[in-house]
């Protein structure tokens, strides 16, 4: 196959899963509408991801942590009527599950059932152990979520790369294989040092997909607005920007704008006789 030639069969979290040790990687991108899915799922992205980053992105917020299930819910929905080929996982958000395994079996039953996703995400490790579990059991594939977790920013004091104090890099080791060992078929590893992500990609039956954790991990995950330039100001370290859509965006609406005041727009052409 081509680098550009995309297979077309549907994929699941047990065939991601099954390329764990093939050197196959995976390739996840979150998405937040119908328009960004569909193009992600034609250009071949493996997995689509409702991220709760949506508090960040599309909501404006400083943090996810405003993001109630109905917002995950809703957004995936629309999500899922742009996917034929890709995997569908959609973010727990934050307090949808830190209360009781009961809260979260409930809030991922939503996400399946309302929101057509095809498997749940959630941060944590050996305090998130029992409710993968019991998700598995249900037959609701998870993604684990170790490192840096962005529903923790306030007990970790920022978005701050984990697992550099021996203290921390044992965490995330122990974090990343409770979830692998409790039936995660995948595990996000954010913002953490490569040497710990290529120890934990070796040591855990889950995939491994990364964000800010090098690249010895199985696959990658984005944020969609990082890797388009949707935000021109921002440019973490970890981020590499494949086009600037913001800047066109930017520069489109006001060429419009212009356009419309110098009585350029609409012309003849563009108006009906
Ligand atoms: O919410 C999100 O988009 C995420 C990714 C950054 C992994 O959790």
């Amino acid at each position: 196959m081509s680098a550009t030639a995309k297979p077309s069969a549907k994929l699941t979290a047990a065939t991601l899963r099954a390329r764990k040790g093939t050197g196959e990687r995976t390739v996840f991108l979150t998405a937040y509408d119908v328009v960004f899915a569909r193009l992600a799922d034609e250009a071949g992205i493996d997995a689509v991801l409702v991220g709760d980053s949506m508090g960040m992105v599309v909501q404006g917020e400083r943090s996810t942590l405003g993001v109630t299930v109905d917002d995950v819910v809703y957004h995936c929905r629309i999500v899922s009527r742009g996917i034929a080929r890709a995997h569908l996982v959609a973010d727990l958000p934050f307090m949808s599950y830190q209360a009781s395994v009961e809260d979260g079996m409930r809030a991922a039953g939503r996400l399946i059932k309302e929101g057509a996703a095809e498997a749940v995400k959630l941060e944590g490790g050996e305090d998130v152990a029992e409710l993968t579990r019991r998700l598995v059991r249900a037959g609701i594939p998870v993604v684990g979520h170790v490192g840096l977790t962005p529903q923790s920013i306030h007990q970790i004091g920022g978005f701050k790369v984990q697992g550099r104090t021996d203290a921390q890099r044992a965490k995330v080791l122990a974090d990343a294989r409770a979830v692998s060992e409790a039936g995660a078929y995948a595990v996000v590893l954010e913002a953490i040092p490569h040497a710990l992500a290529a120890e934990i990609t070796a040591s855990v039956a889950a995939l491994t997909i990364g964000i800010g954790a090098g690249a010895d991990c199985d696959g990658q995950v984005m944020v969609m607005h990082d890797l388009l330039g949707l935000q021109p100001s921002w440019k973490p370290r970890f981020v590499r920007r494949y086009a600037e859509l913001g800047q066109a965006a930017g520069d489109a609406f006001a060429a419009y704008a212009a356009d419309v005041r110098a009585g350029r727009f609409p012309s003849r052409e563009e108006t009906y006789e």
